[in-house]
């Protein structure tokens, strides 16, 4: 499994998982959104905010992770499709994530915000390193109600090393 920056040509894919509503699943807000949304928000992408697609080693996407800034705090967020859940794939992508986010970039932490009855996903981060950090009280609108987030985090001195990539390129 790796992660790979999205192009383009993968703004079909993405437009489709996000008009499936079993993608997001419950806990995150239904999106309606075209390929020309899409496209639009593609082109106007920064280093700051970056979608990557997880793909597996036969070539199959099968999610993506994104890391975006609110204020100065960068965020990732990720999704898998359903028939690959659970078999520790986005706990590997998260990983490689946090990894290149910390190699690349002169940051102390990352945090990410889910939905305190999404264990799954607090699981991934957990799994990962981060640590909850607590309530941030009706930070979401899902499904007509305004809702509250876990907020957790990694701090670069918790992160300590890479988990997956390498601090060197390999020279083969
Ligand atoms: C959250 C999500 C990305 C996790 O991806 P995944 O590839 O299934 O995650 P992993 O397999 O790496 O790890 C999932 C862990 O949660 C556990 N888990 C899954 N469902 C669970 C549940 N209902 N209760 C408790 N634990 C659960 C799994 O057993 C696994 O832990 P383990 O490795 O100790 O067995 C995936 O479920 C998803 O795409 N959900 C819909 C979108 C979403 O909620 N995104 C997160 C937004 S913050």
């Amino acid at each position: 499994m790796n992660l790979r920056v999205v192009e383009k040509e993968d703004l079909p894919l993405l437009t489709e998982w996000a008009n499936t509503p079993e993608f997001g699943g419950e806990y995150e807000p239904l999106s309606q959104e075209s390929k020309t949304e899409l496209e639009k928000q593609y082109d106007k992408l920064t280093p700051k905010e970056k979608w990557f697609i997880i793909k597996k080693k036969d070539g199959s996407k099968i999610g993506f992770v994104t890391h975006f800034p609110i204020g100065n705090l960068l965020t990732i967020d990720y999704t898998l499709i359903p028939d690959e859940r659970n078999k520790g794939y986005c706990t590997e992508a998260v990983k490689i994530m946090v990894d290149y986010l910390f190699l690349s970039k002169d940051i102390v932490r990352i945090q990410a915000e889910t939905n305190p009855r999404n264990l799954a996903s607090q699981k991934v981060l957990e799994k990962v390193g981060f640590k909850k950090e607590g309530l941030v009280r009706k930070s979401i609108f899902i499904r007509g109600k305004w809702r509250d987030g876990l907020l957790y985090s990694i701090l670069r001195e918790e992160w300590k090393e890479p988990k997956i990539l390498t601090k060197t390129a390999s020279h083969s």
